[in-house]
């Protein structure tokens, strides 16, 4: 049996799928300048996506070897017959290449070329790439056949499914961006809770044991131990906030034991009172009590940094149908209002973001001159 060559419109047809299979941008170029190559049975095919600077974004070539490549040097610039396919986006369809009065000649290691097809690739006006190949096979070895205009309508309809997808590519893309900013934003909300508080506490313990070293080392000493155990908590929150973990203490202690500890640490730490009191409180689902940890942090944290506040007080109790943590301080307080328009600070969105996460609700209320209360609630399941 003779082995003929596939048709036109099967061969076409396997290209236009191979495209589709991909999604990352470079494994798309790549296909399309394989099937390309393919298709029109040319030596050298390539696709350039140019930048905004006069070079090239991406530039995938085929029928060169890795060795050519890097013997090449350099990426082309946008000039010569590759800027004219961009800017003026019209096809090129050349007997000789070389011979044409725009071709600038090309480094050392450049195969040599002659017949030339080069295709602008557009997405409604904007040409987003150029698709062109070189030397096209001829079945007698008398050379010269060149590329020929049905050979320019193929490459035309594979230019056409080619911005399709790279304009898929793209979004694909920017949609995997938008998650790792996503992902960004979450580690910067856990590092901002769990650890910047942390070290904030320990700053202090710290400069209160300097202060004391002299005068009482062996206040001074306990001073320094709780630096330690700061320290070694703010370890345990920087890892769990990397890899996503709840709180250690959480799952040990629970929700209302965690709370008396770091309360305890923070008015040891503090000059100003910080008390706890619960009442009825039954364990809540996991991700709840994280989020109410993570809030009484936070509030805590600006309660003892922002308010000038000498007393805080903690209360988390059960109230008609839901679990209620209320963070008071008699602190200088704040117009909430502005803070909100101001919104470049991190820690009262993430409260809220913390407490409506869990199908809670979150309320801050203050004023100048009166004192803060946060307010987080949950139903009861
Ligand atoms: N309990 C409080 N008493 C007085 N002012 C407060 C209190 N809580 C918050 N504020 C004011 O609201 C602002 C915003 O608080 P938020 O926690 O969002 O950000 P921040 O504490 O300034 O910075 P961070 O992003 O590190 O938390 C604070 O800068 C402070 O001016
Ligand atoms: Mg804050």
């Amino acid at each position: 049996m003779s082995h003929r060559p596939p048709s036109p419109l099967t061969a076409i047809s396997a290209a236009l799928l191979a495209m589709s299979r991909h999604l990352e941008m470079r494994d798309v170029l790549k296909t399309i300048v394989a099937s390309a190559r393919e298709l029109l049975d040319a030596e050298y095919a390539a696709l350039g996506v140019p930048d905004d600077h006069g070079g090239f974004a991406q530039f995938v070539v085929d029928g060169v070897s890795d060795e050519q490549w890097k013997a090449i040097g350099p990426l082309p610039r946008q000039h010569g017959i590759l800027a004219a396919m961009l800017h003026e986006a019209k096809p090129q369809r050349l007997a000789d290449v070389r011979q044409d009065p725009r071709f600038e000649g090309w480094p050392d290691a450049h195969p040599d070329m002659s017949d030339f097809l080069g295709l602008p690739i557009q997405d409604g006006d904007e040409t987003i790439g150029a698709l062109f190949l070189a030397n096209k096979r001829c079945p007698r070895p008398a050379g010269g056949c060149g590329f020929t205009q049905e050979d320019e309508e193929l490459l035309g309809i594979l230019a056409q499914h080619a911005a399709i997808a790279l304009t898929n590519a793209r979004l694909y893309e920017r949609s995997r961006e938008l998650t790792i900013a996503e992902e960004r934003s979450r580690l910067a909300h856990e590092l901002h809770d769990a650890v910047s508080q942390k070290l904030f506490s320990l700053r202090l313990t710290a400069q209160a044991a300097a202060a004391l070293v002299d005068r009482d080392p062996v206040r001074a000493k306990g001073e320094l131990q709780q630096v330690a155990a700061l320290a070694g908590e703010a370890v345990d929150e920087l890892r769990a906030a990397v890899v996503e973990l709840r709180p250690a203490a959480l799952d040990e202690d629970g929700l209302v034991a965690t709370l008396r500890t770091q309360i305890q640490v923070l008015d040891r730490a503090h000059s100003a009172r910080v008390t706890f009191e619960s009442a009825g409180v039954r364990a809540l689902p996991a991700a709840q009590e994280e989020a109410m940890l993570r809030v009484s942090q936070e509030a805590l944290h600006n309660a003892l940094r922002h308010s000038g506040a000498r007393r805080v007080t903690v209360t988390l109790a059960r109230e008609a149908s839901a679990t209620v943590l209320r963070i008071t301080d008699d602190g200088r307080g704040f117009d909430t209002h502005a803070i909100r328009r101001a919104g470049r600070h991190l820690g009262l969105v993430s409260m809220r973001h913390r407490a409506g996460g869990v199908g809670g609700r979150l309320t801050v209320d203050s004023e100048p001159g009166k004192g803060t209360t946060v307010q987080m609630e949950v139903p009861c399941g």
